[in-house]
């Protein structure tokens, strides 16, 4: 397989490239100045495109590339990935589904824990010395509160399970109800975030959900409410949010997703209520090697005419 171009568009980790650089000829899109004019010779061997949860295959990639046969995305989320295009085109999609689901259901919970009971600031109270002027102020308890999730699928589903753990009810948003779920379902956002007290965002990005958190939302949840967002920036208008949290019409928020990450906006920096984490979701050795395998797994299978391992289109 080493003549079959890969090209490498978003950054991965290291035993991804170096074994993407072993057994393809690998193209790595930050070399050219010009993504868009990548050397014609190049452009003739690329057959596959690597992407991840930031860089994926937008349709002017796709028309740049005519010799493209699949898209695979070392991530769950393929939004950075035009789907129509590639189903047009007969390209294949892969993705990296449950080798990451606990992974990002445990930082969920650590998220609200961090953020309810100050985690992170009790650090650096420690940090800076000043626990010898006296104690730590009080924080919130997180067991019992009810937790709205948005979106069902795999990752909110283990989600809800670790919640239960704490003794939290369950509600739910999703474009349908789900038939056999025992947790309390509600038909808009505004109305799941009126009646919990931790909103989670755990759905893919669409076109419809793009923005999902609004000044609605962000008000139905209110001075008592938090919001976490482990799904992707763009679900949050994010100027409402941040002006929310400063004008304390929100309780706090969570983040480990960012409207334009790695640009956050820096009001937040001054905030003590809320917890921002670098979108770190799947980032453990364990998962992503797993997620690194099935990129490589879906490659190898696509180009030895088996069937893919994780396919999307
Ligand atoms: C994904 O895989 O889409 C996640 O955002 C990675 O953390």
């Amino acid at each position: 397989m080493e003549s079959i171009g890969v090209l490498l568009v978003g950054r991965v980790m290291p035993y991804l490239e170096q074994e993407l650089d072993k057994r393809f000829k690998l193209f790595r899109v930050w070399d050219y100045p010009n993504p868009a004019q990548l050397p014609s010779q190049h452009v003739a061997a690329i057959r596959a495109v690597v992407g991840s949860s930031s860089a994926g295959a937008d349709a002017a990639l796709i028309e740049a590339l005519p010799k493209l046969e699949i898209v695979s995305s070392f991530s769950v989320g393929v939004d950075k990935i035009d789907q129509e295009k590639c189903r047009e085109k007969g390209i294949r999609v892969t993705n990296t589904p449950d080798v990451l689901t606990d992974e990002v259901a445990d930082l969920t919970i650590g998220l609200i824990l961090a953020l309810l009971r100050r985690i992170c600031e009790c650090d650096r109270y420690v940090r800076s010395g000043q626990w010898k002027h006296g104690n730590y102020k009080l924080t919130t308890k997180f067991s019992g509160k009810t937790v709205g999730i948005i979106g069902l699928g795999r990752i909110g589903q283990a989600i809800a399970k670790r919640a239960e753990g704490f003794q939290c009810p369950i509600s739910y948003y999703s474009r349908t109800e789900k038939q056999d779920s025992k947790y309390k379902y509600y038909p808009s956002v505004v109305e799941l975030a009126s009646n919990c007290d931790i909103l989670v965002v755990a759905c893919a990005l669409t076109e419809e959900t793009h923005h999902i958190i609004n000044r609605e939302v962000i008000n139905a949840l209110g001075p008592k409410g938090y919001l976490i967002n482990i799904g992707r920036g763009k679900h949050v208008d994010e100027p409402e949010l941040v002006s929310a949290l400063v004008e304390g019409r929100l309780g706090g928020a969570g983040l480990d997703v960012f409207e334009n990450e790695p640009a956050v906006p820096e009001e937040l920096f001054g905030l003590e209520n809320v917890v921002l984490l670098p979108h770190v979701g799947s980032a453990t050795v364990e998962t992503r090697t797993a997620m690194a395998d099935l990129v490589l797994g879906n490659l190898e299978a696509h180009f030895l005419g088996k069937p893919l391992l994780t396919p999307l289109v």
